[in-house]
């Protein structure tokens, strides 16, 4: 130890007083103490060499040494306590508040796309219109034939729809459910109401015995179509399909409806147009557009610059269409329409792209 000077013997103080207060728990605390002040410890060795030191250097190296040790000790005291003090912070902070209030469980919402199918049908029950459902795989005749599609229309191309046989598919639009409702409104003993769904339209009029009360449905439901994905269209989507049919239904009262409906969900202002169109099912037809939301009418990609977005079709039910319901066509008249969701949900919402609606991205669905 002679061979420390005193300011090295000073240096060890500093030293372990640094070390000290760098350690990160109790065990490096102690390393360093160990270091310093044990039995072996660096400090230690110099007090006990001092008895060895020539009597003239012994006083103020004696000094130094006691110095540098009191350092170490309140330096390592210093910090033990520091660590004593985090350590009951941190157990404090596991302990359970059970003042806190508690994490209830995470309750889940309507997709957009209910929200709007319910809104709908809202206003169909205030109109006075029931909801009905139709199969989603339903007979090719009462998605086509019983609807006056002739055989060799255009629409019942394969590319349009998908098929499950000959006979069977998954239905391209709600509209079936029309013949379904119109044949549910007869008597339980009149013929046309277990009549077999693949039969040619023109037979229940030969069979019905009796005077069916008049169809007032609305019809939600799941569409599938051979298509392209695009801003507004998807290969399955929802449409809302209305029917009336009683005496008297004129385009006056089509063109009410339809506007009643559409002004609840869209707001006071919405502007409606009808445009003549062509549908086997309706006579005469019209297509529906309402001002574009997106652009306020003034031109973008979702109205493909027209200001007009594309709703549904509509129109006064064709005889023939009556006639497969088992209605008598000289009797009562009805009118028709349907909705694509979607399109109205987009609208609503501001919901540029119709993928979004099946994305199932929770960053998105939170929002509503
Ligand atoms: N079913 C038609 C479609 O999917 C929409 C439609 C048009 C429904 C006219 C109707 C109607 O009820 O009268 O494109």
């Amino acid at each position: 130890m002679a061979e420390l000077s005193v300011e090295e013997i000073g240096g060890l103080g500093e030293q372990a007083a640094g070390e000290a207060a760098a350690a990160a728990s109790r065990q490096e605390l102690d390393q360093v103490r160990v270091a310093y002040l044990g039995r072996a410890g660096k400090i230690t060795e110099v007090l006990r060499g001092l008895g060895s030191l020539p009597a003239e250097l012994r006083p103020e190296a004696g000094k130094a040494a006691n110095q540098a040790r009191q350092m170490a000790e309140t330096a390592i005291e210093k910090r033990r306590e520091e660590l004593a003090a985090e350590e009951a912070a941190e157990r404090a902070a596991d302990q359970l508040d059970v003042t806190l209030p508690g994490r209830g469980p995470e309750v889940g919402h309507r997709h957009p796309l209910m929200t709007t199918l319910e809104d709908m049908l809202d206003i169909a029950a205030g109109l006075g219109y029931t909801a009905v459902q139709g199969p989603e795989v339903e007979w090719s005749a009462l998605n086509w034939t019983a609807l006056n599609y002739p055989p060799d229309h255009p629409a019942m191309d394969e590319q349009d729809s998908f098929y499950i046989t000959d006979e069977i598919m998954p239905r391209t639009h709600t509209s079936p459910a029309q013949i379904r409702a119109m044949r549910a409104m007869h008597d339980d003993s009149c013929p046309v109401r277990s009549l077999d769904p693949r039969c040619p339209p023109d037979e229940p009029l030969e069979k019905c015995t009796c005077t069916p009360a008049p169809t007032r449905v609305v019809v939600p439901g799941r569409t599938y179509r051979r298509e392209s994905v695009t801003l507004t269209h998807h290969d399955i989507f929802y449409q809302l399909e209305c029917l009336l049919v009683e005496e008297g239904i004129t385009l006056a009262h089509l063109k009410g409806t339809l506007g009643a409906f559409l002004r609840a969900y869209l707001g006071p202002e919405t502007k409606v147009r009808f445009r003549p169109d062509f549908f086997p099912f309706t006579e005469p037809s019209a297509d529906v557009s309402v001002n574009c939301l997106f652009c306020e009418a003034k031109g973008c990609r979702f109205c493909k610059h027209s200001g007009w977005v594309e709703i549904g079709g509509s129109g006064l039910v064709h005889p023939n269409v009556l006639t497969a319901g088992g209605y008598d066509p000289d009797r009562v008249s009805g009118l028709a329409f349907g909705f694509g969701i979607e399109r109205l949900a987009q609208h609503r919402f501001n919901i540029m792209h119709i993928r979004t609606l099946y994305d199932n991205d929770m960053r998105f669905l939170r929002q509503f």
